[in-house]
């Protein structure tokens, strides 16, 4: 990694200042899924370890800079505590005297988290001032938020440039697992990107067309390439202004050598809604008024055959209506064969919000090698961006012992 990290920093009796990824789910003020906070863990004890005095940050939701009780961090500060063995203090808003002085009190080794930053709307307009006040808690800035990092908001970006700034553990580990998929890949190396749109992802496919042996594609996104190989789809979720691009995809496959796998057989249903009426047919047989909810089993059998000699498999996106069970079987049946190919030495990557409740629904998380914290970052990164947050970090000193020892 070309950035310096904690483990290039002694933060022995540091004030530090550690930008985390809280953006949890919740409902009815209860976390249904921590693996954001327990993803942040080994960073947060390292720091404690070392003597560290270490103020947490994040967002949580989309308050457009107003107080919601809804998108309070209590919740989060309370998980926080459990896992940590330790309590772990909320603030009452990110800024103010009681604040100040709250972070003042601290002792080497304790914790205290700040209540969500998007409270202030000038957290995302990166306004200057805020990241300055934020700044002036601490000597050092860590971001671990992966998550995040495709925002150039005050708490990622502008806080960077005013205080020496290194990446988290978890920031690290991500870009490694994803750097390596775009630039250095076992191979072959497949990608099977699912999903709702072509419009959401079609700036990763162009990006990764030419550097994947393997593109599988399904999901609602799959219908426009059905249509840009002449095939109906019915009252299927499709974008037909986005045919040309599908075409264009595949001519770069074609181009590449790359193998894409397209489905042959779908599962359609009259409505996409729990209990409608659902047969499999071919994909060239989509009656008018039926829709495209998930992929059939010769597909699948396919997707497997072109899936199984794969050293790499990057998934992104369900491959059907997976809020539906009915019609998650596809992406069901593919989470637990890539958890197999896992556990045969492929390295397994999985990111988006979907596809990793797949994996986490089926209890399959632990069997991948990688399980992406970030969704539109991930996607940001996978698209070649250069992400803000990961940007104004520290460079590595080109040559230095640091860097030799990474490398
Ligand atoms: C996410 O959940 O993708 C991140 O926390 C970023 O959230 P945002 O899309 O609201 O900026």
């Amino acid at each position: 990694m070309d950035k310096l990290t904690i483990r290039d920093l002694d933060a022995t009796g540091k004030r530090v200042f550690v930008r985390v990824d809280f953006n949890v789910p919740l409902e009815d003020g209860k976390i249904t899924d921590d693996s954001r906070i327990q993803a942040a863990l080994p960073t947060i004890k390292a720091l404690i370890a070392q003597g560290a005095v270490v103020i947490l940050a994040s967002h949580l939701g989309r308050p457009d800079g107003k107080v919601q009780d809804s998108m309070r961090l209590r919740p989060v500060a309370e998980r926080l505590s459990q896992l940590l063995k330790m309590p772990v203090p909320v603030t009452g808003d990110a800024l103010g005297v009681g604040t100040e002085d709250a972070i003042k009190r601290l002792k080497p080794g304790e914790v205290i988290l700040l209540e969500n930053l998007r409270f202030h709307v000038e957290e995302e307009k990166n306004d200057p001032a805020f990241a300055r006040a934020l700044a002036n808690y601490a000597d050092v800035f860590v971001n671990d938020a992966f998550g995040t990092a495709h925002r150039a908001h005050a708490s990622t970006e502008g806080i960077a440039r005013l205080l020496p700034a290194y990446a988290g553990l978890l920031m690290e580990r991500e870009i490694e697992v994803l750097g390596k998929l775009v630039s250095n890949p076992e191979r072959p190396f497949a990608a099977i990107i699912g999903g709702a749109k072509v419009s959401g992802k079609i700036k990763v496919l162009r990006n990764l067309i030419d550097k994947v042996d393997v593109l599988v594609i399904g999901g609602g996104m799959a219908n426009t390439f059905l249509l840009a190989q002449g095939k109906q789809v019915g009252k299927s979720l499709a974008e037909p202004d986005l045919i040309e691009d599908a075409k264009a995809i595949m001519e770069s496959a074609a181009k590449h050598g790359t193998t894409v796998v397209l489905p042959t057989d779908v599962v359609v249903a009259k409505e996409v809604t729990r209990g409608s009426e659902y047969k499999t047919l071919p994909a060239d047989k989509v009656p008018a008024s039926w829709n495209i909810v998930d992929v059939g089993p010769a597909t699948l059998e396919a997707m497997r055959k072109a899936l199984e000699p794969a050293r790499t498999v990057l998934w992104n996106g369900p491959l059907g209506v997976f809020e539906i069970p009915t019609f998650a079987v596809g992406t069901k049946e593919i989470a637990r064969f890539l958890a197999g190919r896992a556990q045969s030495g492929a390295t397994v990557v999985v990111g988006g919000g979907d596809s990793v409740a797949a994996v986490e629904q089926q209890g399959l998380a632990d069997k991948m090698t990688h399980i992406s914290t970030g969704g539109g970052a991930s996607l940001e990164f996978l698209e070649g961006k250069e992400l803000p947050g990961v940007a104004a970090l520290l460079d590595r000193p080109k040559g230095s012992a640091a860097e030799a020892r990474s490398n």
